[in-house]
């Protein structure tokens, strides 16, 4: 499934709409601007990012589909921690985010529990 960006802000992605202060935070190491209090997953959106995660089986990239919390296709690494659904975490100042590849255990650790299960033909 393609995921080019189909997300279009009425904003600018460094403009803050209600006039919120605008925080910095780090996608893969770019940084990015986006107004506080709102989520990791709008803000990466906003900016154009498109592959949040890649699944464990084929390696397919995935982005935000229900932005409520339901399908989990937002999973990111954000502050160490991985298998966060980027569309319920507001983003915050120095926030680092990383793309998460494949499966990641739930332990807090970040420990990749399935990785040679990724892309299986
Ligand atoms: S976009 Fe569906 S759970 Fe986050």
């Amino acid at each position: 499934m393609p995921t080019d960006v189909r997300f279009r802000s009425l904003v600018p992605a460094d403009a803050s709409p209600r006039g919120e202060p605008m925080v910095t935070l780090f996608f893969d190491g770019r940084a990015l601007q986006a107004p506080a209090g709102c989520s990791v997953a709008a803000a990466l959106l906003a900016n154009g990012v498109s592959t949040f995660r890649t699944t464990p089986v084929s390696g397919a990239p995935r982005a935000p589909y229900c932005m409520m919390g339901a399908c989990f296709d937002c999973l990111v690494e954000i502050d160490g921690q991985p298998n966060r659904q980027s569309c319920l975490v507001a983003v915050a100042e120095g926030m680092q985010v990383k793309t998460q590849a494949g499966l990641r255990s739930f332990d807090g650790a970040g420990t990749v529990i399935a990785e040679e299960a990724a892309h299986v033909e």
